[in-house]
């Protein structure tokens, strides 16, 4: 009997595939000399986790959050994640998937390390008295759990699928390694950080740009996000942490300096105050990261981010915004928020609910499918339905871009390109568009 259902389930992948091919030529991981994406991250989704270890579920994360943190950091260091010849590197047959479609626009994959452009820091963001105008490159994995998942959302890459109560598996694991080009002169605490070489933008740019204009330069390591489905989590189901990447270098110049930032498991909703219940940050980084001129928090109030991420905003609250289509308010706050009590209320309000992991964060969007915590799936729904837009995408359209009244001018099929010998024009409000993780 299991057979069988095997088989029928293959099956339909296989007939559904066959019914709906597509092309898409103008990946931005593209290597420029060969033509082709030589990324060494894999992308063949396991059907079942094997003997995958999870040390960190033996592990209260409330009492104990630093060696939960460290409990999923040594399977990353056991796949032999490192820096080498200034590229990010990985043991052959290591147990880490990336997500289809992030390769595609301004933001989209480069090329000699797979990083997607993020956020650019605010002054001060990043340490006292840092100036504006430095890049943020990142890229993120899923470990076997959770790349069980993106094998049945990408089961048709044509036409990728996640209909509400899907979710991500106990024991899923996303990390993600953030880079930024900031002059270590103005963040002292990165003087000494692993580099790599990256196709980025030119310096200064922190906008959108026009990929075709990247070139090789130079990243630093600044950061590492982990995200952790632990159903011991009652109200969000997630569990979300972050390191900092903290000099001077010592030991293997690698995990040896990586300094965990917080842990949270929960928003504090209703909570204005300063003191938060359902995280803990690192008391040692105040004056450093936070409690300084410039930034009086990691995440708003006290409650859990990275020193890249928006100070008005937090980890699970960003998060558990992921839903197909977005909420009008988005995944964060734009702008400021000021120091009125008032203003205060309302952005924990609107924000910092506690959403169960598959819920949505805003049921008053007709027909919004949650999308469980990941914003790299909405990255890669929103890059796909953006490349049928412009005619990068040759093929019918994916059924999930004619849920997002952003895409609806597509029709059965995507638009056709102006000129079949020429990259597609990216759309033109697209420049404008903020970059993930504002
Ligand atoms: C202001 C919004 C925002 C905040 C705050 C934020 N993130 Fe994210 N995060 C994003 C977006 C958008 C993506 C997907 C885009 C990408 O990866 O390029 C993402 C991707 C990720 C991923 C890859 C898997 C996934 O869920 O998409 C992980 C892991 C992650 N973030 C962890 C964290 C952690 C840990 C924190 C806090 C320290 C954090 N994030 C704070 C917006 C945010």
């Amino acid at each position: 009997m299991r057979t069988i259902m095997t088989l029928m389930v293959a099956c339909i992948a296989c007939s559904e595939a066959a019914a709906q091919p597509c092309t898409f030529d103008e990946s931005t991981a593209k290597d420029a000399t060969s033509g082709t994406i030589t990324l060494p991250w894999r992308t063949d989704y396991p059907s079942s986790t094997g003997p995958d270890p999870h040390p960190w579920s033996a592990i209260d994360f409330k009492a104990q959050w630093r060696e939960y943190l460290a409990a999923v950091l040594s399977t990353i260091k056991s796949a032999g994640f490192r820096i080498e010849n200034s590229k990010i590197a990985m043991n052959p047959g290591h147990r880490w998937w990336i997500a289809h479609w992030m390769d595609y626009g301004p933001a989209g994959r480069e090329s000699m390390n797979g990083l997607t452009k993020e956020r650019a820091p605010h002054a001060g963001d990043l340490s006292q008295g840092s100036p504006s105008g430095a890049q943020l490159w990142a890229i993120g994995w899923y470990n076997s759990w959770g790349a069980i998942r993106l094998r049945t959302v990408f089961a048709n890459k044509c036409n990728p699928q996640m209909s509400n109560g899907q979710v991500f598996r106990q024991h899923t694991v996303s990390f993600k390694t953030l880079f930024t080009d900031a002059d270590p002169a103005d963040v002292p605490y990165l003087q000494g950080s692993p580099t790599i070489t990256a196709m980025i933008d030119a310096p200064g740019v922190t906008g959108n740009s026009n990929p075709a204009n990247r070139q090789p330069r130079q990243l630093r390591l600044l950061q590492i996000d982990i995200a952790v489905r632990d159903n011991r989590a009652t109200d969000t189901r997630w569990v979300f942490g972050t390191y900092v990447w903290k000099g001077p270098p010592t030991g293997d110049g690698l995990f040896d300096n990586l300094v965990p930032v917080g842990l949270h498991w929960g928003n504090d909703p209703g909570n204005v105050g300063t003191q938060m219940t359902e995280g803990r940050v690192n008391p040692d980084l105040a004056g450093i990261l936070f409690d300084r001129p410039g930034r009086a928090w990691m995440g708003f109030r006290g409650r859990v981010n990275g020193p890249a991420d928006n100070k008005f905003s937090a980890c699970l609250s960003c998060h558990g915004a992921s839903q197909w289509p977005r909420s009008p308010r988005g995944i964060v706050v734009s702008g400021n928020v000021g120091t009125d009590p008032g203003d205060i209320q309302t952005h924990v309000n609107d924000y910092f609910k506690n959403i169960k992991g598959g819920q949505l964060f805003d049921a008053q969007v007709q027909g919004a499918t949650a999308l469980d915590y990941s914003l790299q799936l909405e990255a890669a729904f929103t890059r796909m339905c953006t490349a049928c837009q412009t005619g990068a995408l040759v093929g019918k359209t994916p059924n999930l871009c004619h849920k997002n009244p952003r895409f609806d001018n597509l029709g059965v099929n995507c638009n056709l390109k102006p000129d079949r010998n020429r990259p597609a024009p990216l759309p033109l409000d697209i420049l404008d568009q903020p970059l993930p993780r504002q």
